[in-house]
């Protein structure tokens, strides 16, 4: 099967162990294309679904977040469990804020069979993508809901026991932090939880998720666009031509816990959650648990043990990505 979109096609064919191959085959060589090939095991029909509502240089880059989605699983489970046994997720409800294609849903309905799962998502065409895959996969606990505006939630959406930031919070623009995230807070329960990860820590000094740039987060903004512009290593499309608040939109800034707690007001207390589970005693023990130990051992246990005391002084764990577990209290 051929299929062409305005920047080349996308050519998909069988493979012996019942599976398809797609190779993405730009016009010309000035077309961005994050990942040429991959392997999937949605039909062909799925496949036109999905790449007619996807850019064309990130069709198999959508097609690989769902099919081999070992890696967003690992940093879900990982997370989740450490701080709640799987039984107090049952009969919950769980907000997935930000699901995109579902990615982050569908491993979380997975891992939690007995909760139900509300995706929310701004792109339509994203949201369109998550139901049919949710069809095709036949898994009925979650509903995807697209968000009316970036600043808004869905009407009616009800309250929340869980509400999971899988990616997301850095994609928020800096005036939609201050309104969002406090709606967010609102649709929670006293009690209920807040999980944000894979976003990157605002003052680390390498910035890993838009531009591969030693820091440029310590630069003001502008002169962090032009940065940007002359010299990012990753994502040339929206470095070179992308505006700032098109950075913004592509994640450039990331968060911190401070940032995050300022707009958790109005009823509740933010309080952020040190891991209890799965043998860990704090926040530096997961960070820890979430390295390589096969190397560098020494260097990131010392690493740990700063952390454990920028956590307890400043309430910070400033590696590389931020991940924090907000709890509303009464
Ligand atoms: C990197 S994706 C993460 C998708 C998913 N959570 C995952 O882990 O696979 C971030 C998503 O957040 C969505 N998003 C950004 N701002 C939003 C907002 N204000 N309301 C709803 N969704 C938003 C974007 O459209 C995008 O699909």
């Amino acid at each position: 099967v051929i299929l062409t979109k305005p920047e080349g096609d996308v050519e998909i064919q069988p493979l012996d162990n019942g599976r398809y191959s797609v190779a993405l085959r730009p016009r010309s060589g000035g077309v961005f294309v994050d990942t040429y090939s991959c392997e999937t095991s949605f039909p062909p029909e799925m496949i036109e679904f999905i790449a007619a509502r996807c850019r064309y240089g990130f069709i198999c880059d959508a097609l690989s977040r769902h099919d081999n989605a070992e890696y967003i699983e690992a940093v879900l489970r990982r997370q989740i469990f450490a701080y709640f046994a799987p039984e107090e997720f049952e009969g919950k409800r769980l907000l997935d804020f930000g699901c995109g294609g579902g990615a982050s849903t569908f491993a979380l309905a997975g891992m939690l069979p007995k909760t139900e799962i509300i995706g929310v998502e701004l792109d339509e065409s994203l949201v369109q993508v998550a139901r049919r895959i949710a069809e095709f996969k036949q898994m009925p606990n979650m509903k995807f809901l697209v968000s009316p505006s970036g600043d808004r939630l869905p009407p009616g959406i009800g309250r929340f026991d869980f509400v999971m930031l899988s990616a997301v919070y850095e994609h928020l623009l800096p005036a939609e932090r201050r309104v969002v995230m406090p709606l967010i807070w609102s649709v929670m329960r006293t009690g209920a939880a807040l999980f944000i990860n894979q976003t990157p820590h605002r003052y680390f000094p390498y910035e890993h998720h838009s531009t591969g740039l030693w820091l440029i987060n310590y630069l003001p903004d502008r002169a962090a666009h032009f940065a940007a512009r002359k010299f990012a290593r990753y994502n040339p499309d929206l470095n070179r031509k992308g505006t700032w608040t098109d950075l913004l939109r592509g994640g450039i800034r990331g968060g911190t816990e401070r940032e995050i707690m300022r707009d958790l007001h109005d009823a509740g207390l933010p309080r952020i959650l040190q891991p209890k589970r799965l043998g860990l005693r704090n926040r530096a023990d997961y960070w820890l648990s979430c390295t390589d130990s096969s190397r560098y051992l020494p260097l990131k246990r010392a690493l740990a043990a700063l952390f454990r005391i920028t956590d307890r002084l400043a309430g910070t764990v400033p590696s590389i990505n931020i991940d924090v577990v907000i709890r509303k209290d009464a």
